[in-house]
């Protein structure tokens, strides 16, 4: 599918499934969450741009690659996005952090910000905006404009799920925004859950129901 890579490594999609099980605890959910950030943050640095600097080695000189382009940011949705962070953060360790807070107005269905914190020099990095569920995509779409307003130019989408409905309107909206997921299921139902999906992520995390 085009603007969409789906992060096939079977250590992602076994921890995946079992994310997926019913009986699932937990405390084996959130650090399932905090893995897969990882291995999918991998995939969507696989393209960085490097550049060859001269080092010094114990045996000789070399010349050696190092990350050359623009600093990350990386962008959790609150609250099941900062499920997804800490393995992210793992890989990357000196990427800034921007909290993005929106909740679903219940009569409007509109996106409503709660809460808004991005670096200030967000126009000079590549954003990573992380949200494990791409449902309805009304907040990833909200997210996304909202970092661009706050200066963001160039933006990725990680997440875990996504439904066919969901990228389709978040490509309807931002065509320019790539997006990594670990599977593309095979519907949304009428609350806006995906089917078969895992549930609700945040509540799975954090053992709120
Ligand atoms: N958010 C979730 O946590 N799960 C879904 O299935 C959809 C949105």
């Amino acid at each position: 599918m085009k603007g969409v890579t789906i992060v096939d490594h079977p250590l992602v999609q076994h921890k995946l499934t079992i994310m997926r099980k019913r009986d699932t605890s937990t405390k084996s959910f959130r650090q399932l969450l905090k893995e897969i950030g990882g291995l999918i943050c991998y995939e969507v640095t696989r393209d960085l741009p490097l550049e060859k600097v001269e080092i010094e080695t114990p045996m000789t000189t070399m010349m050696a690659p190092q990350l050359a382009g623009k600093k990350l940011v990386l962008a959790p949705i609150l609250r099941s996005g900062v499920g997804m962070l800490d393995g992210m953060l793992e890989l990357v360790p000196a990427a800034r952090v921007a909290h993005i807070g929106l909740y679903r107005d219940p009569v409007t269905l509109n996106c409503v910000e709660y809460y808004f914190k991005a670096p200030v020099d967000i126009a000079e990095r590549e954003v990573i905006v992380v949200d494990p569920m791409l449902a309805t995509a009304n907040t990833a779409i909200a997210a996304v404009d909202r970092l661009m307003e706050a200066g963001a130019k160039s933006i990725r989408m990680a997440c875990l799920l996504a439904s066919p409905e969901g990228i389709s309107k978040f490509q309807g909206h931002h065509p320019k925004v790539h997006i990594w997921t670990a599977a593309i299921d095979e519907r949304l139902n009428d609350h806006g859950y995906i089917i078969p999906g895992l549930g609700d992520a945040g509540d799975r995390m954090y053992g709120t129901r």
